[in-house]
């Protein structure tokens, strides 16, 4: 099978696209159609391996409409993916338009084909996992691949061509814009009313540091959450700590952050990601009505962090949290062992574990010192009552979409079935 599957009247391309954690958080829109936001942020894109959306777009002339099936179940396209849909196909109008005589198959014009599109998460949805930064990342670079709008001249045609895929992701979900690149990404704000300058930058490619490792703490999620959509908004019009967070902490935490990247110094960028995470929290808190999106179990993870740190005596382990209680930990892989082993001797339940290197400490290979750590923790913070954590992801950084054979449309552009 090859990567594009067409015959000589369609195309179909299907990518994966990975997931991104931020540690300077992106909350709140400067302007609300084009997605622009109030301060920059910064994210780590997690390992496709273990966390990736899969979307396979198929174009025709055939088709009498656009059709899209999410886990092999037809929906409705959402206003998000039509936004993106739009925008592509508007590009791919350009490119027409430019080159008239190639582009035109069947007397309709590409653009003018209709769309089947499939998309799948490798992580079940009740992870409670925000899916549509991957997802929309996912579906932008389908769409850049089918409609030819990545431009494979030489290198910095190519990079151009992957921030404009950033910001036709950008339309559909901020966050998704740093999906588009691997590594450490910054989404740099801008500054100007049309959205052209705020786009995401790549700060470091995994390669760089490749020994940043991340255990997602899946937390038990009854209560219905406030959307980071509107609760953002509701940030933007009501706290004045969010004021004070733009004028003077933002931007200065996003430079150290990025030094601290690029030096390699696990400390600082472990000391700006706790604190730019209690201070997301707390903007939340100071929003009228407040959003709470931290439970007690988010609140037992961060005391864990804290005691570990001090246990040890250095910074080898941070937390971040989003719109919601599951806690994201960071750390260096020398000290994998040690996390693991000392998180499974403070839960008082063995949750659902995907990785074999994980479940193999779980299961008894638990460090000295982890247990030594834990000993010191008793008596300052109770352990983590069952039920708490109900699944830990592990995983670590990696690279941004990738085009990818195993595609969930048949050559005729419809869902494969399992
Ligand atoms: C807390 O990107 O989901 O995860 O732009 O409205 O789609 P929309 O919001 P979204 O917000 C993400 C907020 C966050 C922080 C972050 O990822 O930077």
């Amino acid at each position: 099978m090859t990567q594009t599957q067409a015959t000589k009247d369609s195309i179909q391309k299907t990518c994966i696209a990975p997931v991104n954690i931020a540690v300077i958080k992106y909350w709140g829109k400067r302007d609300t159609e084009l997605i622009l936001p109030t301060n920059s942020s910064l994210s780590v894109t997690l390992d496709t391996a273990d966390l990736h959306t899969r979307t396979t777009v198929h174009v025709s002339p055939e088709f009498d409409g656009d059709k899209f099936w999410l886990n092999g179940v037809e929906e409705a396209l959402n206003k998000r993916m039509k936004t993106v849909l739009n925008e592509a196909r508007s590009r791919r109008r350009e490119l027409e338009n430019s080159a008239p005589r190639e582009s035109s198959v069947h007397g309709k014009p590409i653009s003018e084909w209709s769309v089947h599109i499939a998309s799948m998460n490798n992580f079940p949805t009740a992870a409670g996992l925000a899916s549509s930064a991957s997802g929309l990342a996912c579906l932008a670079s389908t769409l850049a691949y089918v409609y030819g709008l990545i431009d494979e001249k030489n290198e910095m045609a190519i990079q151009r061509s992957w921030t404009s895929v950033s910001q036709l992701a950008r339309i559909g979900s901020g966050s998704a814009c740093r999906s588009i690149f691997g590594g450490f990404v910054e989404w740099v704000m801008g500054g100007s009313s049309d959205g052209s300058d705020s786009m995401a930058v790549q700060v470091a490619p995994k390669a760089h540091w490749p020994e940043m490792r991340a255990l997602i703490l899946v937390a038990n999620d009854e209560k219905k959450e406030v959307s980071s959509t509107s609760g953002m908004q509701t940030t933007v019009e009501t706290s004045t700590l969010f004021k004070h967070r733009l004028r003077e902490v933002v931007d200065t935490r996003t430079e150290e952050i990025k030094d601290a990247i690029k030096n390699k110094d696990f400390a600082k960028f472990a000391e700006i990601t706790m604190l730019d995470s209690n201070q997301f929290h707390s903007v939340c808190l100071d929003t009228y009505p407040p959003i709470f999106y931290l439970n007690a179990t988010s609140k037992l993870i961060i005391r864990f962090v804290h005691l570990f740190n001090e246990a040890l005596g250095r910074i080898a382990l941070c937390y971040t949290f989003d719109a919601g209680p599951n806690a994201v930990l960071y750390f260096i892989e020398k000290d994998f062992e040690l996390v693991s082993g000392t998180i499974a001797c403070m839960l008082e339940e063995v949750p659902g574990i995907d990785s074999p290197q994980v479940k193999k400490i779980f299961s008894g290979d638990i460090p000295v010192q982890s247990n030594e750590i834990a000993d010191s923790m008793r008596g300052k913070m109770r352990k983590i009552p069952p039920g708490g954590v109900k699944r830990i992801i592990s995983t670590r950084v990696g690279d941004g979409p990738q085009l990818v054979s195993e595609s969930l449309l048949d050559q005729s552009g419809y869902p494969i079935l399992k």
